[in-house]
């Protein structure tokens, strides 16, 4: 189908992007010395809102560069309030909202501040990467909990879960929607998720940064609106950074449901909050106030790249395990089936010149898997396939 028919003149100017224009665009993900295609940092090559992009020209002009001036934080607050009352029937008090400079700062907080000293962080895999790695640094071992991969997608292992509090667990990383396998979990498995952290008295750190980012026929639930349990167990970071592309900005929100985590916040808060910069919250108030028309057809350009994965993997390459993602813009694949020598990842950037994420970074499960970033555009998606299947099918004759 043409790129009319997926979002007309938006879809149309994504599509006319080019390889050159990518790397002389200078970031990590495309100015690669070996020209590899980039598809292993989780940013869109889509640019941001214009309404976004509009008040950031005001904020330049209006020259506000000192320390946050008290405006910029309140209105950040308050669009996030707002977003989330409006999206997801969540009412807080935008008090309640705390700036981050990004989602990680909060996770580090998380594990400075809500998880019991000497517990360990129970981690669902295949995970993000850092909360794998970041632990270590705050002195807190991890334990890895495989999830199960059923006919419907990935799901938590409950038992397993459970018996990682019973080995010493403390802080359980819930993220909804999940990045690798592009799960939106559903209330149900919310539900049962917190009946074992509350049998276990454990605590959730909920990462929910990729929920602008969900698929038609699936919502995101806010983890710590489920109930009052869910409240008192939870610490919750969100941003605009995934959805409106803005990770460079510095600006994440952390989410405190409870009064106990809202006094201690207080009282510890202020150097993690010190990072947040004046221009992320402006961008994030745009976006939570203004960015969801732009937001809409970012929707659809992906679902477009999504199906143009899925149809390609079941015509071409029907050996490489695939769930076709409920949100993200991540493709979880997994090729083990094909035995690549140096592990897939290596192969495919050496043989394919496609860079993924080696599927081991998230989690020993990952093994003879790759994660695929497909925001990007679709011919070059397309070109990063048709040279992933000519390395597979050469290597597999
Ligand atoms: C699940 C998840 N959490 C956090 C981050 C990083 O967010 P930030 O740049 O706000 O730290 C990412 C980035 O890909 C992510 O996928």
């Amino acid at each position: 189908m043409t790129a009319a028919g997926h979002g007309g003149e938006l879809a149309a100017r994504l599509d006319a992007i080019t390889i050159e224009q990518l790397r002389a665009g200078g970031t990590t993900k495309w100015a690669r010395p070996d020209g590899a295609i980039g598809a292993f940092i989780a940013e869109m090559d889509f640019g941001t809102a214009p309404a976004v992009t509009a008040a950031l020209h005001d904020f330049v002009d209006s020259g506000r560069f000192a320390y946050p001036p008290k405006d910029l934080g309140a209105q950040m607050r308050r669009a996030t309030a707002d977003l989330l009352a409006r999206e997801y029937e969540w009412q807080l008090d935008p008090e309640r909202i705390r700036p981050l400079p990004d989602v990680l700062a909060g996770f580090v907080a998380a594990l400075r501040h809500f998880s019991a000293p000497g517990t360990k962080i129970i981690v669902p895999t295949p995970s993000y990467m850092p909360f794998l790695t970041a632990p270590a640094t705050e002195g807190c071992e991890v334990i890895e909990v495989p999830m199960r991969a059923g006919p419907g997608g990935f799901a938590d292992d409950l038992d397993a879960i459970a018996a990682a509090f019973d080995a010493g667990g403390g802080l359980l990383v819930l993220c909804n929607p999940h990045n690798p396998t592009g799960r939106v979990f559903t209330r149900a498995e919310l539900t049962a998720i917190a009946e074992v952290v509350q049998a276990k008295g454990g605590r959730v750190f909920a990462d929910e940064i990729w929920a602008p980012l969900v698929f038609g026929g699936h919502r995101h639930l806010p983890y710590a609106a489920l109930s009052e349990a869910t409240a008192a167990h939870t610490v919750t970071a969100v941003a605009a950074s995934k959805g409106y592309n803005l990770p460079g900005l510095k600006c994440a929100q952390l989410v405190l449901s409870n009064d106990e985590d809202a006094a201690l916040w207080r009282e510890v808060g202020f150097l993690t909050e010190h990072g947040a910069a004046n221009p992320g919250m402006v961008a994030t108030a745009a976006a939570y106030d203004r960015g969801g028309p732009w937001l809409t057809e970012i929707l659809r350009y992906l679902e477009r790249n999504r199906a143009t994965v899925a149809d390609f993997l079941a015509a071409r390459l029907p050996r490489v395990g695939f769930h076709v993602p409920e949100a993200t813009y991540v493709a979880w694949l997994d090729l083990s089936d094909y035995d690549l020598p140096g592990g897939p990842a290596a192969f495919l950037r050496e043989r394919a010149g496609v860079a993924c994420t080696p599927g081991t970074d998230c989690g020993a499960i990952g093994a003879g898997h790759v994660r695929l970033i497909f925001a990007m555009p679709h011919p070059l998606l397309v070109r990063a396939l048709e040279r992933i299947a000519a390395a597979l099918e050469t290597h597999a004759a």
